[in-house]
């Protein structure tokens, strides 16, 4: 099986996959500790204040524009590189006019005596058409263009430096919850969540820490670490979960051997198919985030040899793969380079029944 095409296929796919579903999940404002009070390009779009204005018979034009422009792509994306069909965009579109109208629902219920009402919107109606035409035109993520991803029950704020969280990589919280579970005693340790990107992993596991508990979460990158950084702020977890710039394991030196759990979800896509990837993915999203280097293992070894340094007894460790020949690899590994360092070695399969994470415990 080719490894990264399939699963970077599959995560493109996600892509689309996770706007599909976004709007089954409910979330408000509200659920949020941290309110923006200012417009902040880091600020999702559904969640700026609404200072703008427009007439309606304005935003019907956009509306129409934007479906038409929409509509022209036909399946085009998708017979190229397995991107969006125009029924996805259309989808999208229909979702970016809830995000920046203050209340969507009254465009449904206006007559068309009231077509010269005035609208609030959450972004000037000029840069909702730019904002648009970078979908259609450039390609870029619809999560960069209304600037956050519905992950869990989270909303993370994303933006170009910053991996677009994927649904599959929801399931490594699932399975830190399932080792607390079984030992409660996880839940005053010490958790690591190496290269957290916009801080996903590293902030739903802090949501499900005891008093005790600690994260830390490193990235490289340092656009990563303050898009983390604001991300921790605004569900004001700065107090459970510290984000620390610097390769792999080199922000934890003194921590050697008192690591809880350890987790990943680093870059292991093989470099000879970054170029075959999805628009979306390979034009916009950070290569840093995607580019395992030639067989898509360097990280992915690096971080087996640091488990068995800063994992203490009894720790747990989680990685998320390219899947299936890397799961199978990342094992082997493991029981012939690092024989009796490790048990219980595990290789999860995702919703989509792809080997998709190893787990083990430090022995
Ligand atoms: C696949 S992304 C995962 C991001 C996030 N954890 C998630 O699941 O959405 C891999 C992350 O590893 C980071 N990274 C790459 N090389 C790194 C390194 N040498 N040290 C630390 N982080 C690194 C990237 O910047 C990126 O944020």
């Amino acid at each position: 099986m080719n490894l990264s095409t399939l699963t970077r296929a599959s995560s493109l796919s996600t892509t689309i996959t996770s706007t599909t579903l976004r709007r089954s999940i409910t979330i408000s404002s509200s659920s949020l500790s941290y309110t923006p009070t200012s417009t902040n390009p880091k600020t999702p779009l559904f969640l700026r204040p609404p200072i703008f204005t427009a007439t309606l018979t304005d935003l019907q034009k956009f509306q129409n524009w934007a479906k038409t422009l929409t509509s022209s792509i036909g399946s085009s994306f998708k017979d190229s590189d397995n991107g969006p069909d125009s029924t996805i965009l259309h989808r999208e579109l229909n979702w970016f006019i809830e995000d920046a109208v203050e209340n969507p629902n009254s465009l449904l219920t206006q007559s068309e005596t009231e077509i010269g009402r005035v609208v609030k919107l959450r972004a000037e109606l000029g840069d909702l058409y730019t904002l648009w035409k970078q979908r259609i035109e450039k390609r870029r993520p619809f999560q960069y263009v209304v600037g956050c991803e519905h992950w869990r029950d989270l909303v993370l704020s994303v933006e170009e430096g910053v991996l677009i969280p994927r649904p599959e990589t929801e399931l490594i919280v699932d399975l830190v919850c399932d080792v607390m579970k079984m030992n409660e005693e996880m839940k005053s340790g010490l958790w690591v969540d190496l290269g957290t990107g916009s801080g996903a992993i590293g902030i739903a596991i802090a949501r499900v820490l005891g008093e005790f508990g600690r994260v830390i979460a490193t990235d490289l990158s340092p656009v990563a670490v303050h898009v983390a950084q604001f991300n921790v702020k605004r569900y004001n977890l700065q107090d459970k979960v510290s984000v620390m710039q610097g390769s792999w394991f080199d922000p934890l030196s003194g921590f050697e051997g008192r690591v809880a759990g350890l987790v990943s979800n680093p870059p292991y896509i093989p470099s000879g198919h970054i170029n075959g990837l999805q628009a979306e993915v390979g034009r916009h999203e950070p290569i840093l985030a995607l580019d395992g280097g030639e067989d898509g293992m360097s990280d992915l070894l690096h971080l087996c040899n640091g488990a068995e340094f800063m994992l203490k007894s009894g720790g747990f460790f989680a990685f998320e793969t390219n899947g299936e020949d890397q799961c199978r690899f990342l094992v082997d590994h493991m029981k012939s380079v690092h024989n009796n360092s490790f048990c219980d070695l595990k290789i999860i399969p995702d919703l989509a029944g792809i080997q998709r994470f190893v787990t083990g415990i430090r022995s």
